[in-house]
């Protein structure tokens, strides 16, 4: 890893429950793990319970959310808005997961808009970007990455970069059990600094860059030996505690 503060983020999608709320709080409830930031987004309805659930403790953990609406208020069943994310005291927002472009038709332009409006709202906004099987296969990676980081460019700026952070997801990786390589994955990390740098180097050398993609608690200290990765975004081993903390240590250990 770099010089830049880890980010060790878990992504709990439709899963858990308030007693897992329970058992991380209890499991994070330490200084230990005092070098980086951890965060957790649970499903939206369990935001605030999770940032009351940890009032008045040590609990180290952000709380963030899964998706925020590109809309500030209004008639739009069903989605949740950065006011609301504000009201609650979230701190980050995950925008554009694979899972949310492809089964529910999220744009680069729309998920721009989405960031954009969690920044512009003091929420931290994580970028997720990768491609699919196919689109490795016929060498379009770097064109699909570049897409989605200039619909953000377009709309917000290359210093809005300065502020957030951005997550190398490829697609075939995600919920497969078969992670990207420490070097495939520092190669496409390398590629997003490096496209970033062309429009501001201090930005691009200033943005954390998570890996995402069965990372666990075996393969992570791997991953974090490459320059270019700054942390990691966690799907299936966020929702046991144990795992999720030996990823935040082995996080911390490769400072
Ligand atoms: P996974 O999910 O760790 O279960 O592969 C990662 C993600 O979707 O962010």
């Amino acid at each position: 890893m770099s010089q830049l503060k880890p980010l060790i983020a878990g992504n709990w999608k439709m899963n858990g429950t308030k007693s897992l709320i329970s058992e991380f709080v209890t499991t994070f409830n330490s200084d230990v793990i005092n070098d980086i930031d951890v965060l957790i987004c649970p499903p939206s309805v369990y935001i605030d319970t999770f940032i009351q659930q940890k009032t008045n403790t040590n609990c180290i953990l952000n709380v963030g959310s899964q998706n925020v609406s590109e809309q500030q208020s209004g008639a739009f069943t069903g989605e949740i808005s950065v006011g609301m994310l504000n009201e609650v005291n979230a701190n980050f927002v995950i925008v554009g997961h694979s899972e949310r472009r492809a089964i529910f038709g999220e744009t680069p332009e729309l998920v721009a808009k989405k960031y954009k409006m969690s920044l512009d709202n003091n929420l931290t906004p994580i970028l997720c970007t990768g491609e699919t099987d196919e689109d490795r296969e016929a060498n379009l990676t770097f064109n699909v990455i570049a897409k989605d980081i200039d619909a953000v460019i377009n709309l917000a700026g290359i210093e809005s970069f300065k502020d957030g952070v951005i997550a190398y997801e490829p697609v075939w990786a995600i919920g497969t059990g078969k992670s990207a390589t420490p070097e495939q994955a520092q190669e496409v990390h390398l590629f997003i600094r490096n496209h970033l740098a062309k429009y501001d180097d201090e930005v691009a050398q200033g943005v954390r860059i998570l890996y995402g993609g069965s990372v666990n608690e075996k393969n992570a200290a791997e991953l974090f030996k490459q320059h270019d990765i700054n942390g990691a975004l966690v799907g299936g081993a966020s929702l046991v505690s144990e795992k999720f903390m030996t990823i935040c240590q082995n996080a911390q250990s490769s400072l």
